[in-house]
């Protein structure tokens, strides 16, 4: 069944997702189970908590266990072997559900955004009971109701729509973390690098209005929330495309970054991700001057290489990159720096890739994810007519990655002795005596110490340097 699905939205929808869930678990005899499987950015985790909290909200008890009565798979399709891991897991799926026809299964996400995905799962996987993408997860409630609804059984429902019409604020979220959130600030993109998919499986750039958010980070505060962590594909054109007239319902990143920095009960505010090309002076000075901001700039460099910047359509160039980092580190010295690079970039040489060398040597960041460039369909880097030679490129991936390393184990060491401030995030999963704290520049410290700990603030003295993460001693109070 192909169905641009309006749905009705809101409390009918739920209470009929409710009512469907309700005869569920009068045949099981038993709460039926619910698992979102995600995969991909930070989006696709704030979208999952949506999810769970609509799947909870019907009556689903939420597991991790892919065993569930109800699976759904929140999809990326960022490079290709994303895709992959999704196919594989569908394939395993398969024989299950023929033994345990209650089961159902569901998937969404970036992935279905491109037709060509939707019909291979029509094809090769027909036992997909839904398919819906990331322009209509408020509908998930109707969505639900209509898989369980009876005269559904046996079919597929698709609903796609080709771009966002509406920013949702309606849909209730189950938080991993009582402590710490995401929160949309903005949606899509529109910066259009030439190797990325996400402009045309997320749309065009839409901000969420100032008021809305701050309510919503009150709420969070009032709810336990210490630490939010503001989300975006590129946070610095917050504000920038809004309706005419309506520009003081928004402002500008920094003004909204400020506005939930103060927000009382807010211990820590993070945000991702600022594109290079307009993190401003203003936003510099809002980090310096709050110090609850944590000292943590993820600023994706992607080549080092003037010409492949250009091809990729960065809109810097490699000396302005690295003059942004040392205005950035002269204003707030403590601030580790974290990137992303790709690897194999059409048209790149090795001489391209020696350039963005010099560039991990000389900001040295914190830590860099490196990526090896991935041909996604329909993006203008596909149709590029010197795609790379694979040999070459896992030469230079390496030569990169030995130094990134190197260079990332010196400056998360650099703390050693110091004392930083931790949010505790849980129990050491290998020593339970052991607590798990991040610091504001994001690495993590284990110490001794008590679970009442979990989801507070305390110091640490950082006492053993262990490469990418601290062994430390709490000292002071909490709070
Ligand atoms: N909006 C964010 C990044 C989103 S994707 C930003 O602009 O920084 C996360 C990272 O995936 C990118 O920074 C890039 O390094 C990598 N990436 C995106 N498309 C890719 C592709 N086609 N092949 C390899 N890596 C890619
Ligand atoms: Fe992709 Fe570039 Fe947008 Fe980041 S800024 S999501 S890399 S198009
Ligand atoms: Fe992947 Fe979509 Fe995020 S493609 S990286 S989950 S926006």
């Amino acid at each position: 069944m192909d169905t641009v699905f309006e749905g009705s939205l809101g409390p009918q929808a739920m209470r009929r997702a409710g009512s469907q869930i309700e005869a569920l678990k009068e045949r099981l005899g038993r709460t039926p189970t619910a698992c979102v499987i995600t995969f991909g950015c930070q989006m696709n985790a704030r979208d999952s908590e949506k999810l769970e909290g609509v799947l909870a909200e019907a009556g689903f008890a939420i597991t991790d266990s892919e065993d569930a009565d109800f699976l759904l798979y929140n999809t990326c399709t960022v490079r290709e072997n994303a895709d992959n891991r999704l196919f594989g897991r569908l394939g395993a799926r398969g024989s299950e559900l023929k033994h345990s026809p209650w089961k159902k299964l569901a998937v969404c996400g970036c992935m279905m955004q491109e037709q060509i995905n939707v019909e291979k799962i029509k094809k090769s996987y027909p036992y997909v009971d839904l398919i819906f993408g990331t322009h209509n997860l408020y509908t998930f409630p109707a969505l639900l109701d209509a898989v369980y609804a009876p005269e559904n059984e046996g079919e597929m429902i698709i609903s796609i729509l080709p771009e966002a019409d509406r920013i949702m604020e309606e849909l209730p979220a189950r938080r991993k973390y009582p402590f710490k959130s995401g929160v949309n600030i903005m949606f899509g993109c529109d910066n259009y690098c030439t190797y990325c998919i996400v402009p045309y499986v997320r749309g065009r750039e839409r901000s969420r209005k100032k008021a809305d958010i701050l309510a919503e980070v009150r709420t969070l505060a009032a709810d336990g929330v210490r630490e939010v962590m503001l989300l975006g594909q590129n946070v610095n054109s917050y504000g920038i495309k809004v309706p005419a007239g309506e520009e003081a319902d928004y402002g500008t990143f920094p003004e909204l970054l400020a506005a939930v920095a103060e927000t009382p009960g807010i211990g820590r505010v993070r945000f991702m991700t600022s594109h290079p090309k307009d993190l401003s002076d203003e936003l510099i000075e809002v980090i310096r001057t709050h110090d609850n901001i944590s000292r943590h700039l993820h600023l994706p460099l992607q080549s080092g290489s003037d010409e492949i910047l250009r091809r990729m359509n960065r809109r810097y160039t490699k000396e302005q990159y690295l003059s942004l980092c040392d205005r950035i580190r002269s204003s707030v010295p403590d601030i580790a720096l974290t990137t992303d690079i790709i690897v194999g970039f059409p048209g790149e040489t090795s001489a391209d890739v020696d350039e963005t060398i010099d560039v991990v040597r000389r900001v040295r960041f914190q830590n860099a994810f490196t990526f090896i460039y991935s041909r996604r369909n329909g993006t203008p880097a596909a149709s590029y007519p010197d795609q790379p030679e694979p040999e070459r490129v896992k030469r230079d991936f390496d030569r990169l990655l030995a130094v990134v390393q190197q260079t990332a184990r010196e400056e998360c060491g650099k703390s050693r002795g110091l004392t930083g401030t931790v949010m505790v995030e849980g129990v050491n999963e290998n020593d339970p005596s052991l607590l798990t704290g991040r610091l504001s520049d994001n690495l993590l410290v284990h110490f001794p110490g008590t679970p009442d700990l979990i989801g507070k603030f305390t110091d640490v003295e950082l006492t053993e340097a262990k490469g990418f993460y601290f062994l430390g001693k709490q000292v002071g109070t909490p709070w």
